[in-house]
């Protein structure tokens, strides 16, 4: 069936609408009515940012989110209550905290702790090729055995008491291989994973480029179990697309997502789902390149508002902000000048006085696409 076909549903609140719906995915067996996430992202993907994302998306709609790579080893002896990057919001619901990790002493330990927050899920990191990871055989060298990758499913979901998941690259070297990717992603889900995401870009390809959702498509035809696609997901039309045409059960969005946080409302409008965020009930989501322009100041100051709840450090907020800032402001005119000024503030109310002042000197139009360098 085709994911996006038309059909008739009873919106929340009781409103009948009969074009597009929601898309229909294997994500549905595991209860996920909206298949779109947010990914994790070291720097980025805390609790703060978590809770501008959600503010953004439409009443009665649930994105997963992700916690930022967190690591196993270190886990069981943090506070998950002041350890800022294991923070997370009262009630939060629909989040999964992503694992790093190999030993199963060290599994079992932070998901035992964790499930003290009641997350959604977790997730194994079996993608990040930075050189610490590398070493200590966690990310993505786990896609160079196998068997040993199953074991650390298998831990991982002895523990969990819910969805698990794997989070995977496109291939754990130079290229991509379709036969080596089906291999692998078979024994995952021998071993039990709930679902996949795939990340097509190889480990040498880093973030850059484009990503190959070719890939992606011939994995979920091969695969039971659900597989999202990540990578190069800029766009609501770009998340639609790879749902709709290459047959991935959902669309996971990282780097766009800190340029256009309202991207879970662009897809909502996309398919007419009738609410708006709470507080926005009035308006149309944020389409133009002006529109988002102005959006964006709104969101960093919102963003802001929202770490000040969180992070009692000013000099976090300020890093935090910057690397934000960094990522997303690509997507703008004049986000050089933006990040550069991010930069400059010397405290969080210098912070947000810039931004106000920037906002009000500048109309700072968005890209609708960047390339990734
Ligand atoms: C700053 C940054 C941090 C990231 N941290 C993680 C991480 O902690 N765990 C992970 O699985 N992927 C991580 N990634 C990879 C993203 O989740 C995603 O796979 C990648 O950026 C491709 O998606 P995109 O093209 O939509 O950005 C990170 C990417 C970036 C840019």
């Amino acid at each position: 069936m085709d994911p996006l076909t038309s059909q008739s549903l009873e919106w929340p609140g009781g409103t009948q609408r009969t074009q597009k719906t929601l898309p229909q995915t294997r994500l549905l067996s595991l209860g996920l009515e909206f298949p779109f996430l947010v990914a994790p992202m070291v720097g980025l993907s805390n609790v703060a940012f978590r809770a501008l994302i959600r503010s953004y998306t439409p009443v009665g709609l649930n994105p997963l989110t992700f916690t930022e790579m967190l690591s196993t080893r270190r886990l069981p002896d943090e506070k998950l209550a002041t350890t800022n990057e294991l923070k997370t919001a009262p009630r939060e619901t629909f989040f999964i905290p992503q694992l790093l990790g190999n030993e199963e002493k060290y599994i079992s330990a932070s998901v035992q702790k964790l499930l003290s927050v009641n997350p959604w899920g977790f997730d194994i990191n079996m993608g990040c090729p930075v050189s610490h990871t590398l070493r200590h055989n966690w990310g993505v060298r786990l896609m160079g055995d196998k068997s040993y990758a199953a074991q650390v499913v298998h831990w991982t979901k002895q523990h969990a008491q819910r969805p698990v998941s794997v989070k995977l690259r496109g291939g754990n070297g130079e290229h991509e291989s379709l036969d080596d990717l089906l291999e692998f992603t078979a024994a995952l889900e021998s071993a039990g994973a709930d679902w996949l995401t795939i990340h097509p870009r190889p480990r040498a390809q880093q973030h850059k480029g484009s990503a190959n959702w070719q890939l992606v498509k011939e994995v979920s035809r091969a695969r039971r179990i659900p597989v999202v696609a990540n990578g190069d997901i800029q766009t609501a039309e770009d998340a639609l697309r790879v749902i709709g045409e290459y047959q991935a059960d959902g669309a996971m969005i990282a780097r766009a997502a800190t340029a256009r946080p309202w991207i879970m409302w662009q897809i909502a409008q996309a398919l007419n789902y009738p609410h708006a965020p709470a507080g926005r009930e009035h308006e149309t989501c944020p389409t133009s390149s002006e529109d988002e322009g102005r959006e964006y100041i709104r969101a960093c100051l919102t963003l802001i508002g929202f770490m000040k709840i969180y992070f009692p450090q000013e000099d976090y907020i300020l890093e935090k902000f910057r690397f934000f800032a960094a990522t997303g402001s690509r997507w703008y005119q004049f986000g050089h000048a933006f990040w550069k000024m991010s930069t400059k503030a010397k405290s969080v109310s210098e912070l947000t006085e810039s931004i106000e002042d920037f906002g009000m000197r500048f109309s700072n139009p968005s890209f609708n696409r960047v390339k990734f360098l």
